[in-house]
């Protein structure tokens, strides 16, 4: 990622990150009213939940310019995923309400730029996460296999 991108998505993150309480309830508000069917994956009593996800958003956002510190964990987080009934088609609809709301919150400040940006961030996140699914579910079919 270049240096220009890495600024664009650290500056509208700072600018949000004081409101990630706020994020995270619209995020899961907005990803259960438009996605219903994945409401059950989840617990019922959200607020861990909530606070775990945003804490991997910081710790991505922190580790952004040492991209190589995000490798591991983000394949284990990919791993567990497929515990949690995750289908690697569910990604894209997690990035997409990630930017809605992060857009939304932002209003004005936000620019269709940020839109392209944010899309590119979370898809090379959730690139790494499928990389984990995969390896996983290659490793639970040998296990059965064998
Ligand atoms: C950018 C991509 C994602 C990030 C950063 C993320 C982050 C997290 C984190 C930090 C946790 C806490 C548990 C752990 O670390 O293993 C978690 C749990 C979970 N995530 Fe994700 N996630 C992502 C994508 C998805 C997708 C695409 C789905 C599918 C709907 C999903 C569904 C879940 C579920 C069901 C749990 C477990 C809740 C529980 O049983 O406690 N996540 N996620």
């Amino acid at each position: 990622m270049d240096q220009a991108l890495i600024e664009r998505l650290e500056n509208s993150f700072n600018l949000l990150a004081p409101r990630g309480p706020e994020l995270v309830d619209r995020f899961y508000a907005h990803l259960f009213s438009k996605n219903p069917g994945v409401r059950p994956m989840f617990p019922e009593e959200m607020s861990g939940q909530k606070k775990k996800l945003l804490a991997s958003l910081v710790l991505v956002m922190q580790n952004i310019r040492k991209p190589e510190k995000l490798q591991q964990p983000l394949i284990e987080m990919g791993r567990r995923h497929v515990g949690y009934g995750t289908k690697p088609e569910h990604y894209p609809i997690v990035r997409d309400t990630l930017v809605q709301v992060m857009s939304e919150m932002a209003g004005d400040q936000w620019a269709d730029q940020l839109t392209e940006d944010w899309n590119a961030a979370l898809n090379v996140v959730a690139g790494i996460m499928i990389e984990g699914h995969k390896l996983e579910e290659k490793q639970s079919q040998t296990q059965t296999a064998s």
